[in-house]
């Protein structure tokens, strides 16, 4: 099996492939060490959206891999002059980086660089409404730990369908893996092309059905001027909330995700965010071993890491 030197969507694995880094996810979770590095391996993090939970556990990651990390300020760079993205990832390719994680709002911004000739490992930290395979990653690394297996669960995804690149990327996984899916939010964010996935429903039907109940952040900042003034916080949290009402109708065994930052009692009722059926916080500490596995499989493809413990 030919592995890939980049890391950017995850809708090209196969099952074996998925299946495989969820258990090096597992294996780092439970305190395995990383193998060697053969070389000094520099990594570059260029984050052009703002992130608190990817970039910190990207650090995190690279740290517990004993990468050499390179925290790029854009604020203060010359991208602020100027600068395109492929420039700037050349340029950090030139001073002696290895692999660049990137977060962009461009979608698809990766297609792009290396049609512009951009050689170094690239990590996708989330482009625009694309796909987001990290946080993939960290949600079946979290699905896994709570019902021990994918195939036959019942996922409903409740919220902002439309913009939401955590959308894109899970259903298609997900389905892969053989979990059902059913969509809830409001009918004008209702993106056509999760048909292929699953279908709608009513919040309230889907809820008493599922095991995971994930809610999709408001993705205010990828409104258009006529979405944001149309949206009402009212009626959104009126219809599509989940609160402790519809929280009642779950299944005893059924549990809560948001990939995060919660907008607190908008998606999700606040004290349910920190209740026993919440698993936010425990998909923030998976981040890290997921990530720790999406780049040790970079690192493997790259040949930078040992063969051996
Ligand atoms: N889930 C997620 O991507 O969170 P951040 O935007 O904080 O990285």
């Amino acid at each position: 099996m030919t592995q890939e030197k980049d890391c950017l969507d995850l809708s090209n694995k196969s099952v074996e492939e998925i299946l495989e880094l969820v258990a090096l996810a597992e294996a780092y979770e439970a305190g395995q060490k990383p193998k060697a590095l053969n070389k000094d391996v520099k990594v570059a993090n260029l984050f052009f959206e703002n992130s608190t939970r990817t970039v910190t556990s990207f650090q995190m990651a690279e740290h517990n891999l004993g990468l050499s990390r390179f925290d790029v300020n854009l604020a203060a760079s010359s991208v602020k002059k100027g600068e395109t993205l492929s420039d700037t990832l050349k340029t950090v390719e030139a001073i002696g980086m290895d692999i660049a994680v990137v977060r962009h709002s461009e979608d698809g911004w990766f297609d792009q660089v290396k049609q512009e000739g951009v050689k170094l490992a690239l990590v996708n930290a989330g482009d625009g409404a694309g796909v987001h395979p990290s946080q993939t990653m960290l949600d079946l690394l979290t699905i896994k730990q709570e019902f021990g297996r994918f195939k036959g669960l019942k996922v409903m995804m409740v919220g902002d369908l439309s913009h939401s690149r955590v959308v894109n990327s899970d259903a298609h996984v997900f389905k892969k893996l053989g979990m059902g899916l059913t969509f809830a939010g409001p009918k004008e964010w209702w993106n056509d092309d999760l048909k292929h996935y699953g279908k709608y429903v009513e919040l309230d039907d889907g809820i008493k059905e599922a095991d995971v109940v994930m809610c999709l952040r408001v993705q205010n900042e990828r409104l258009d001027d006529k979405e944001a003034s149309s949206f009402s916080a009212e009626d959104y949290i009126k219809h599509y909330s989940v609160n402790e009402a519809r929280a009642a109708m779950m299944k005893p065994t059924a549990i809560f995700m948001h990939p995060g930052p919660v907008n607190r009692d908008i998606e999700i009722e606040s004290a349910l965010v920190d209740g026993a059926r919440s698993r936010i916080f425990k998909q923030m500490k998976n981040g890290v071993f997921a990530r720790m596995a999406l780049l040790t499989k970079v690192l493997e493809a790259n040949e930078w890491m040992e063969d051996e413990a």
